[in-house]
Formats: structure tokens, sequence, C-alpha cells
């Protein structure tokens, strides 16, 4: 297997360097948009200035006069390139430079947070003013920030840094490093080596309401990379994945991976459909979210005594027990019945809905529900294993529970309904991978993608209160933590143990805390989670496994390579290995068994897998464990038979 992943990482490296070109999206020659230019790394040269270079480019393609206006950015700290406006043919010339390795349009990514959000369409625009007073938190626990530390607070207006927050910038499309969205940052955590235990942070501020532009995003690695981070987590990501070289995170965390720096980035929010990954590049940690043992839910209760129970975070209290449930042309007076019954903006009335429970066929229509007055709100979600804030008394039902309700509703004279203020259970599933995004790997199949899964579904976490906390404009309510669901939510979780171990183990490379992460995580019931690996690539991430276990494999510094199986054991221990077969493959490891005597030592074995009947286009799952009397290590093998 280490074999293998050594040819894939070849395949990944000339990828990268591959030069190309993909269209600026120009509409005609006077119509520039941003484009990335990726040269590279910098050459080890003191005297080279990569802002000459750059505008010495531009000038050869839009001339002398023309470079300065259309250069947006110069990446000059940790990699070589640059953005400009350019025009479809300009971005064609720079591509065929020899010196240039690809050339894209700098797309829109997007946060992958609440859930709610994007996935339910967006249909009113976002309340962007609040109270805006600087409140971070001054921890008197911490000391300065640490020596190595070369980054800086200019985080614009509304924005102070103290000893735990110690740095930030902003870049195109925001104004300052103050979150007023929700979760706003790519974060890079920064940890104080030997001293305190606590990571430090800074924010790399890139995104506003629209979403968070490519080339801000790469001007935040340029920096973090040379500031000093030890960790970056970026809960952000591309609507769908694209190969490396025209990837500005998989670029970004490429040149991190080189200064021994982590990146550890949300898999996305598009699941449970497979093939909807869109971080996929070897050199990432891909995080996916599952559920934790605790969930948030409410209770609907029909006028005959039926309860269903649905998901929502909501802190209302109705003053009674029945109240008339209605729904569609009952509801709105001007709208046709499907876009009334969907609750559509502007379609209910609100002499209709006061003091009634209005049924929606779509979850966003809460935020009608809400604006048009009504008493609460019973809605369709296709997401029921999340919990998201509601504006009003409101739940969101499975398509079955709804259902059930809209039948009761049909069948009744006088429905009523009540909603009860949300409570928390026990959930004995947990973990279980549902919204979040899965494999296989669009791009590289051979590379398992997402790597580890870690809690990301109705989680408390820290809030801006400068963000509104739900969607509808008449929510006034701010708050400093909330319920939050998303890979944007398992992400942080997984960085933050990455930063832990590197307190720990300042000497390990990206890609050994990598590897300690995914071998140690715990496996996962494949039963309720399809289509296994594929939701959660290595496992449920084990923080103390991962910061405790003596035998993290280790790679070599430089080393890109997906978890081989050069081992960092405690002097004179033998590993069994243990193959957990999977139908129709025969798979053999030579040696069975290997014996380390000093540390540091490294030792290679061989995987062999022979295909018996396992038919084109299928997969499979296996396991190879290594293991001696108390620690054992892990990493799933699956197989998939394409027709190449
Ligand atoms: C939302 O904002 C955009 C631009 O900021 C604007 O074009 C659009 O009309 C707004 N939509 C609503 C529903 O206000
Ligand atoms: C939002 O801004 C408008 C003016 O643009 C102002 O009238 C209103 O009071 C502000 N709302 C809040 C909550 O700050
Ligand atoms: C900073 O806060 C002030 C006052 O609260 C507000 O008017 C301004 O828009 C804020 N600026 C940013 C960039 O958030
Ligand atoms: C229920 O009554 C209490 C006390 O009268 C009030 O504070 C609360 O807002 C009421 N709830 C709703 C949803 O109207
Ligand atoms: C509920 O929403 C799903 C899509 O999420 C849709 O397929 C289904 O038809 C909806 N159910 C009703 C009763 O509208
Ligand atoms: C990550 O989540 C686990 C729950 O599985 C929790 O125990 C741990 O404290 C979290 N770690 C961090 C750094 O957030
Ligand atoms: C896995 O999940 C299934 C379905 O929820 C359940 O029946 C089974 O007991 C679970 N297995 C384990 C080992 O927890
Ligand atoms: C693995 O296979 C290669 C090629 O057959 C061989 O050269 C090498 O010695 C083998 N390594 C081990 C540890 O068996």
């Amino acid at each position: 297997m280490a074999k293998h992943a050594a040819s894939l990482f070849s395949y990944a490296l000339s990828a990268l360097l591959h030069t190309a070109s993909l269209s600026c999206e120009a509409i005609d020659s006077d119509d520039r948009k941003v484009c990335i230019v990726n040269i590279g790394s910098l050459p080890n040269d003191e005297a080279y200035s990569p802002p000459s270079q750059h505008l010495g480019m531009l000038e050869r393609v839009v001339g002398s006069n023309s470079a300065a206006n259309v250069l947006v950015q110069s990446y000059k700290r940790s990699f070589n390139g640059f953005a400009a406006k350019l025009t479809d043919p300009e971005s064609e010339r720079l591509a065929n430079m020899k010196e240039v390795v690809s050339v894209f349009p700098s797309k829109t990514f997007q946060l992958q947070t609440t859930r709610s959000w994007d996935f339910m369409g967006v249909s009113e625009n976002i309340t962007r003013n609040a109270t805006a007073e600087s409140d971070v938190i001054v921890d008197e626990g911490f000391g300065p920030a640490p020596r190595k530390w070369k980054g800086v607070c200019k985080g614009g207006q509304n924005f102070t840094c103290n000893n735990k927050i110690i740095g930030a910038r902003f870049y195109n499309p925001t104004e300052s490093a103050r979150d007023i969205i929700g979760c706003g940052y790519g974060l890079a955590q920064g940890t104080a080596r030997g001293g305190v235990p606590s990571c430090r942070i800074a924010a790399y501020s890139v995104c506003n309401v629209e979403g968070c532009s490519a080339d801000g995003l790469l001007g935040a690695f340029d920096d973090a990379i040379a500031d000093g981070v030890d960790i970056i987590s970026i809960s952000i990501g591309p609507s769908s994945a694209a190969p490396f070289h025209y990837d500005p995170i998989a670029i970004g965390a490429f040149h991190a991976m080189e200064k021994g720096i982590l990146t550890s980035n949300a898999a996305g929010n598009n699941g449970p459909e497979e093939g909807t990954v869109s971080s996929v590049a070897p050199c990432i940690l891909t995080v996916a979210a599952s559920s934790i043992d605790r969930r948030i839910i409410d209770m609907v209760v029909l006028g005959n005594k039926r309860t269903l129970i649905g998901s929502s975070v909501n802190s209302f209290t109705l003053n009674g027990t029945s109240f008339p449930l209605i729904y569609r042309k009952d509801a709105s007076r001007i709208c046709p019945e499907l876009s009334a019954g969907n609750c559509e903006p502007d379609c209910l009335d609100g002499n209709l809905v006061k003091g009634k429970i209005v049924l929606c066929d779509q979850y966003v229509g809460n935020v009608e529900a809400h604006k048009a007055g009504a008493l609460g709100s019973v809605l369709n979600t296709s997401n029921a294993d999340a919990s998201f804030i509601v504006p009003l008394p409101a739940t969101g039902l499975s398509n079955q529970e709804y259902g059930i309700i809209k039948s009761y509703l049909k069948s009744m004279k006088d429905p009523q309904a009540d909603i009860l203020p949300s409570e928390v259970i026990k959930d004995d599933t947990a973990p279980v991978v549902s919204f979040s995004s899965r494999g296989p790997n669009p791009i590289l199949l051979e590379i398992i993608k997402p790597d580890i899964s870690a809690p990301g579904a109705d989680i408390l976490a820290a809030y801006s209160p400068d963000a509104p906390i739900t969607q509808s404009r008449g929510d006034k309510r701010r708050v400093k933590y909330k319920i939050a669901s998303g890979t944007s939510m398992a992400c942080p979780n997984s960085s933050g143990v990455a930063a832990f171990i590197k307190t720990i183990h300042p000497d390990w490379s990206p890609a050994a805390i990598k590897s300690s992460l995914m071998t140690t995580a715990k496996p996962m019931n494949r039963t309720n989670t399809s289509p296994g690996e594929f939701a959660y690539g290595s496992g449920h991430i084990d923080s103390v496994k991962a910061e405790t276990t003596p035998l993290a494999p280790q790679v070599l510094k430089k080393d890109h390579n997906y978890p081989s199986m050069a081992a960092k054991v405690t002097p004179m221990k033998s590993f069994m290995a243990k193959i957990l077969p999977g139908p129709k493959v025969d798979i053999k490891v030579v040696p069975e068994v290997l014996s380390f005597k000093s540390l540091n030592e490294e030792k290679n074995f061989n995987l062999t897998i022979v295909r018996t009947g396992l038919p084109d286009g299928s997969h499979v799952s296996a396991e190879l464990i290594w293991s001696e009397e108390t620690h054992s290590i892990r990493s799933p093998i699956l197989i998939s038979s394409s027709v190449m």
C-alpha cells in the first residue's frame, strides 16, 4: 500500500505542475474577470521580487500602462502567484508562459456552515447591521503571543486582538475581520509551543454575505503560512470539486504542508448523495460531520393526541394547548396553491395566519411565516438529522411525519395542534453521518475522501453577536453562543485535536499528525451510515486516542504520502497484522509481523489485493489493523473495481 500511495502522490504532484487554463468567463474583450495566476513555489533567491515579476508578466499581456490597474493582489510571502482582472485571451497568454502552473477564475466559495441556509435556498437577504461593539473575550490565563508569531492584528473596524486572538487580517470581499454573518472566518489556530497548552487564534476573514472569493482565500493562505500558524482550519468550500491546480484551497494547503502546516477543511454539506465531496486533495485533512449523542427535538401534538417528533431549536412556549392548523389557500389570498403551500415570499396573508399554525412544504417557509405574523409553523424538512434555530414557534418534520400531519389536516374539519418547546434527548445511534458530503473522490478515486468524521450536528458554538441568528429579518435576537450544524462545525474540532497533537509532538509533520488522527479513528457503524467509508473516511475522530497513542505512524517531513506505515514507536515492540477481509477480494500483508528495536525506525510492508469475483463498478471495504498488547492502529482499505 505504501508503494501505491507513493505513486498516487507523484500523480498529484504532476497534476499540480501541469500548465493549464480555464476560461476566465470574459464575455467580451473589455469584460475582465478576476483570475488567479498560479506560479508555484517561491524561488530561493533573496534578490527575487515577486511583485515586479508579476507586473512584468502582466505588462507582456496588457501593456505597461494597464498592468498596475489590472493587478488585484500579489501572492509573495509563502508561494508565488497573483490575482488580476483579465480577459479570456489575456488569461490564455499568461497560461502559456513557461513559469505559469495554472490560470483559473476566482470563483465564489461558500461557508460550509449552517446547512439550513444553503440547502433550503435563501429567499431573503440577511440583515447586516447590528450592534457592533468589540467584545472579544480577554482571557487572563494567556500570556503574550508566542515569539515565533510573525502575524499582525489588522482586523479593520470593530476588531481588537487579545492574548487569545493574536492576529487578524481581512481580504476581498470583506471590509473587516469582524464576523457579521456568523462563522465567517477561515480560522488558523496557532499553538504556543511548550508553555501554555491552549491554542491561540488568528482570524483571516474572507467571506461576506455573498460568499468568499478564491483570490482572497489564497491571500489568507499566503499570509497565514508566513505569519507562522501551526494549523489552518478552513470551513469553506466550492460547490463542487475541482482538479487540484484549479482549486485554491488545494494550492494553499499544498504550500502550507511544505512548510509543515496541516490544513483541516470541511468536506461540504451536500450529502447524502455520493460523489459530492468538494475537498479532495491529498494534502488536506477533509472532515465530515457526524451526529453527537445529544439531539435537540420538539414535539408537535395533534388535536387527536398523536405526537410527532420534529427537529428545531425552538425556545418559544405557546400559551395554550391547541391552535388552528392551516395550509395552502387557507393561508394565502394571492398565491397559487403550490406557492402558498411552500410559504413562498409574500404569499402568506397576515390576517389569515394570525393566531394560527401554518404548514409549509419547504423548510425556508419559516421566514415567511414569521414575517406574516403566524403564531407558529410546521415545516417539511429533508434534513431531520440536525436542528436549526427558528424565529417563531416552529419545527421541521421528516417527509414521512410531515405526510402524517398533512393527512390529519385534510381529514379534519377543525384541525388543531400544539408545538412544544425544544427538549434534549439522548441519541444512542450516534455518531451517524447524514447531510455531510460523500465520496467517492470525483477528482482522484484512489484517495478516499472525506478522511475522517468529527462532531458536526447540533453543536453549541461560540457565535458573533453582530450576526443574525436566523434568516428572518424580523428576528432581532443576538447571542454569543448558538446551536449550529454543518461540516463547518466538525472542521474546527479536528483542527483543535490536530493542534493539541502538535503541542505534544512539535516535530511531527502534517502528514504524521493526519496519519495519527486517521489510524486511531473509531470504526463507525456502516449499517446506519451509508455508504460506509465514503461518508466518514477512516472513522470517527478519537481525540483521546490520537493524543495519547505513542504509536502514531510517523511519516518523514516532506513526505506527502497517505498514512504509510513507517511507525514511530516506543522501542522493542512487535506489531501483528490483522486483515478484516471484504467479500470477493483476497488481501495479503507481507510481512505479518513488524518488530521495532529503536525509535524512529522505519519498516515497510507490502499489501497485495487480488480481486476474486468483484463486479466492475462496485466497491468493497476491508481493514488492516496493526496491533501489539495495548495499542492498535487501523487503516480502512476501500477497493473500487472500475473499468479503466
Ligand atoms: C438582495 O440583495 C441583492 C444585492 O445585494 C439585491 O439585488 C436583491 O434584490 C435583494 N433581494 C431582496 C429580496 O431584497
Ligand atoms: C439598521 O440600519 C438602519 C439604517 O440603515 C437603521 O435605521 C436601523 O436602526 C439599523 N438597525 C439596527 C438593528 O441597528
Ligand atoms: C463597526 O461598528 C459600527 C458601530 O457599531 C458600525 O456602524 C459599522 O458598520 C461597523 N463596521 C463594520 C465593518 O462592521
Ligand atoms: C406566553 O405568555 C408569556 C407570559 O404571558 C409571554 O411572555 C410569552 O411571550 C407568551 N408566548 C407567546 C409565544 O406568545
Ligand atoms: C417535502 O420536501 C421534499 C423535498 O425535500 C419533497 O420531495 C416532498 O415532496 C415534500 N413533501 C410535501 C408533502 O410537500
Ligand atoms: C471534539 O469532539 C469530541 C467529541 O467527540 C470532544 O470530546 C472533544 O473535546 C472535541 N475536541 C475539540 C478540540 O473540540
Ligand atoms: C449498527 O446500526 C444498526 C442500525 O441502526 C443497529 O441495528 C446495530 O445494532 C448497530 N451495530 C452496532 C455494532 O452498534
Ligand atoms: C515488496 O515488494 C517489492 C517488489 O516485489 C520487493 O522488492 C520488496 O522487498 C517487498 N517488501 C517487503 C517488505 O516484502
